[in-house]
């Protein structure tokens, strides 16, 4: 069995509007194993986002712990966060978060500043990686002389910039056709193997159930069911008729 590299405890996130309070996460227990593929599903507003924030220690829970490879964040100092943001965690968001002004090669390398290595090195890892995602033609382009498929293969380099073992992405094909989605998810996948990273992503795309090794039901705040891969199978052969 591998190891659990995240862990939520009884999660609970409220946000306080004026006097109203919205209970977006109320008591998620979840265990994540190091190497697998996971899905978040779910109907928009049930959580996934909000959930998805916790673990990747974008935002603090209400009540109840994460802990990512063992450590229990909520007593992490914010220097402690931001070090275990940029080592263990890659992030890919809906809508890519490139920056403009920066071409792809640059994209890729910011977060090896923080990591401390030089020109040099990171240079060479970024070719590395956007070559490994199919840009080795591409590495001095800004973003916007990008496609869409392209930007996110940009969003999936960066991510691995600082060779983190977990990947978080959420919706990474919403913006995307099928096809290059298609693509998208492919190639996460892809690296999910050769990495052995483990990737938990938030989607409402069909598409990534026959990648995902288990998914994740939320509804409400709450996890509403977990299924594992072999009853995913079934379900995608009930729905593509096969
Ligand atoms: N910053 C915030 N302030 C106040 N309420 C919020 C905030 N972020 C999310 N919410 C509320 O928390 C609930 C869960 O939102 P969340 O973004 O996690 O949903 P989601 O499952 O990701 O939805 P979608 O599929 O549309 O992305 C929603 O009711 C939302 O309105
Ligand atoms: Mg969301």
């Amino acid at each position: 069995m591998a190891e659990v590299i995240v862990k939520t405890d009884q999660v609970v996130k409220e946000y306080r509007m004026g006097n109203n309070v919205v209970k977006a996460l109320n008591g998620v227990n979840l265990e994540i194993y190091q190497g697998e593929y996971l899905s978040l599903m779910g109907p928009s507003g049930s959580g996934k986002s909000t959930l998805f924030n916790m673990i990747g220690a974008l935002d603090r829970p209400t009540k109840g712990s994460v802990f990512i490879d063992g450590q229990n964040t909520s007593g992490l100092t914010t220097s402690q966060i931001a070090w275990l943001r940029c080592h263990k965690i890659g992030y890919i968001f809906q809508s890519y978060n490139l920056l403009h002004v920066m071409t792809a090669l640059e994209n890729v390398t910011l977060p090896m500043i923080f990591a401390g290595l030089s020109v040099k090195e990171r240079n060479k890892k970024g070719e590395e990686l956007l070559e490994l995602v199919g840009l080795d033609d591409r590495i001095y382009h800004l973003p916007d002389e990008l496609s869409g498929g392209q930007r996110q293969r940009v969003a999936v380099a960066r991510a691995l910039a600082n060779d983190p073992n977990i990947v978080l992405a959420d919706e990474p094909t919403a913006n995307l056709d099928m096809i290059i989605g298609r693509e998208i998810i492919t190639l996460i996948k892809r690296l999910n193997q050769e990495k052995n990273v483990t990737v938990i992503s938030a989607t409402h795309d069909l598409k990534m159930l026959d990648v995902s090794d288990r998914i994740v039901d939320i509804r409400d705040g709450v996890v509403e069911r977990i299924r594992n891969r072999d009853e995913i199978e079934l379900e995608v052969g009930e729905v593509t008729g096969h």
